[in-house]
């Protein structure tokens, strides 16, 4: 079995993203409600918050509610936003005396006033903490955050503020909601649930990360899982487009 010490002997990734699937699932494999599902999910989330503090990951993005969970049935998105409002509540304490700063990202607007709430004061409370940044990607869509960053650029661009000439990838992504927190893009993205898809997450920021998947549903994502998932990511070779042998040069 798998250690924290054992994972701290090699390289961090500093940002980890998930992709935190299969709650319906888990929760209709024992005759129950989704929703029962979801519950448990959130001791998940209270587990892998925990164990990256331990091991040192600097960022964790979690995919909490995409653009797309809103055409869900009515009450389970209602059910999903009262647990959102739980969550804030109810981790607030411990996320504070483990000095997490928690960050938002997605359409917040279309959150209920509470759940809004909820988010901004936790945002606010933690702005000053530095040893692990909590990203909520909640009404979260790639597609949504990569038009928004178009429309900004052209009303710069029409009020004469930025010159088109000038728009490349670093200008860009300027606009994107994660740089403009100042979230680096994801070393290492997981999806649980047996699922091998993306579903809007983060696909300007993933061009580089290291995908990891795995059939456990994420009720059942433990400690010792995302330890399978950081040791894997360890085995793996960056290349970013370069040669083993240009990777093996830098290293010397
Ligand atoms: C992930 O679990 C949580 C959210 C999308 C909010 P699902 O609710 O998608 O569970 P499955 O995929 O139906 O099992
Ligand atoms: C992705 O899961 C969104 C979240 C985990 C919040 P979904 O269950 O909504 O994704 P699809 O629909 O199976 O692709
Ligand atoms: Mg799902």
């Amino acid at each position: 079995m798998l250690s924290v010490d054992d994972i701290k002997t090699k390289p961090i990734p500093a940002h980890v993203a998930i992709i935190m699937d299969g709650n319906g699932r888990w929760a209709q494999k024992q005759g129950k409600d989704r929703i029962y599902g979801h519950h448990q999910g959130a001791e998940s989330v209270r587990n892998v918050l925990e164990t990256c503090g331990e091991i040192g990951v600097k960022y964790l993005t979690v995919y909490a509610f995409s653009t797309e969970n809103w055409k869900r049935d009515a009450q389970e998105v209602e059910a999903l936003m009262s647990l959102f409002i739980h969550f804030c509540h109810a981790e607030q304490d411990n996320i504070l005396a483990n000095n997490i700063k928690v960050q938002a990202i997605g359409d917040i607007g279309r959150l209920n006033e509470e759940c809004q709430q909820g988010l901004y004061q936790l945002i606010e409370k933690t702005k000053n903490n530095t040893a692990l940044t909590f990203v909520i990607a909640i009404s979260y869509g790639s597609r949504w955050e990569i038009s928004r960053a178009a429309r900004l650029i052209a009303e710069k661009a029409k009020n004469n503020q930025l010159n088109v000439s000038d728009i490349d990838e670093d200008v860009f992504s300027k606009y994107l909601q994660t740089k403009q927190l100042g979230i680096p893009d994801p070393d290492l993205l997981i999806r649980t649930s047996n699922e091998y898809r993306l579903s809007n997450y983060l696909l300007w920021q993933l061009a580089y990360t290291e995908l990891y998947f795995t059939d456990v549903l994420w009720p059942d994502f433990t400690k010792e899982e995302l330890l399978k998932a950081i040791d894997d990511f360890q085995h793996r070779t960056r290349r970013f487009g370069k040669t083993n042998e240009q990777i093996e040069e830098k290293l010397k």
